[in-house]
């Protein structure tokens, strides 16, 4: 395995794998990897040749009392990871490298961080496009992958891939759920057994919204049950919304295809989760 540091280096490397026939896959992490880095990493490999796991704790991200300090990092073992499942490069850039002193240049949507994170994180979608298109632009990848849990994100860099006329494809994989349902993250080591035990309520709920649904429950109604499922979790509902796929505008009624997303603090960690919905079958017109 491939380790770079520097950006230079790193667009060296990927440019020769693409000049022997390679097809690059990219998974931009922040590194403390666990079950759900690894499902995105072999989502890759399966469509990739030469696949590329960037970590960075990307500052730009971070609001001013979040959790950039004290962000889980462990780069003996996310090395290990990456060996173990068959990276080829492992790219792991300084901050000084992405963002020297006179760095003035930042990507920014108009609209998608209006809504769900974007509202209680002001910036934090801004980081992130930038950060990643900064990825794209090193590493040049034919395709990158992003987990569905952090559906907003996933929804902003395809957005932006659309937007900007970017030449990959982005795909987002499945989350991956401990036994009890919960979505595995990086920040749930931040919980003691009881709160993760109280976490599970977050997917049960979301479960219940999915089903009330299907059977024809307008959203306020939705929003309401899920918030009463999740009063014993003790944590603080930063919200709960029911929302289009792709504006994540909110939504009154579940006509077709659409979102349940919810963010709680169980703290000391911010917990996010969603669910894809469907509204009612719809039947066949009366004559
Ligand atoms: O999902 C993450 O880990 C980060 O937001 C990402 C996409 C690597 C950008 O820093």
């Amino acid at each position: 395995m491939i380790s770079a540091v520097s950006p230079k280096a790193a667009a060296r490397v990927c440019d020769a794998a693409r000049s022997r026939g390679k097809t690059i896959g990219l998974v931009p992490t922040m590194g403390a990897l666990h079950e759900g880095h690894i499902k995105l990493i072999s989502e890759c490999r399966k469509q990739c040749s030469f696949l590329v796991v960037s970590i960075f704790v990307n500052p730009a991200q971070f609001g001013p009392k979040e959790d950039f300090a004290s962000y889980p990092r462990n780069l003996k073992k996310d090395l290990r990871i990456c060996r173990e499942n068959g990276v080829d490069m492992v790219f792991t850039p300084s901050v000084k490298d992405m963002y020297p002193p006179d760095f003035e240049t930042f990507i920014e949507l108009e609209k998608l961080p209006g809504h769900l994170c974007g509202l209680k994180r002001p910036g934090h979608f801004r980081g992130v496009a930038t950060v990643v298109l900064k990825l794209f632009n090193i590493i040049n990848p034919d395709m990158a992958v992003f987990g569905k849990k952090d559906y907003q994100q996933l929804t902003v860099i395809k957005k932006m891939a659309r937007d900007l006329n970017l030449r990959l494809r982005i795909k987002g994989v499945e989350t991956v759920r401990t036994g009890s349902g919960l979505a595995v993250s990086s920040r749930n080591r931040y919980l003691s057994a009881d709160e993760l035990r109280r976490a599970a309520l977050l997917r049960k709920s979301l479960e219940e919204g999915r089903l009330m649904a299907s059977r024809g429950a307008a959203a306020a109604d939705i929003k309401k049950r899920i918030r009463e499922m999740l009063m014993p979790a003790g944590g603080k509902i930063d919200y709960v919304y029911v929302c289009d796929r792709e504006s994540l505008e909110d939504i009154k009624e579940v006509k077709g295809k659409a979102l349940i997303a919810l963010a709680v603090k169980i703290c000391p960690a911010r917990l996010i989760d969603n669910i894809e919905i469907q509204g009612p079958a719809r039947s066949a017109s009366k004559k």
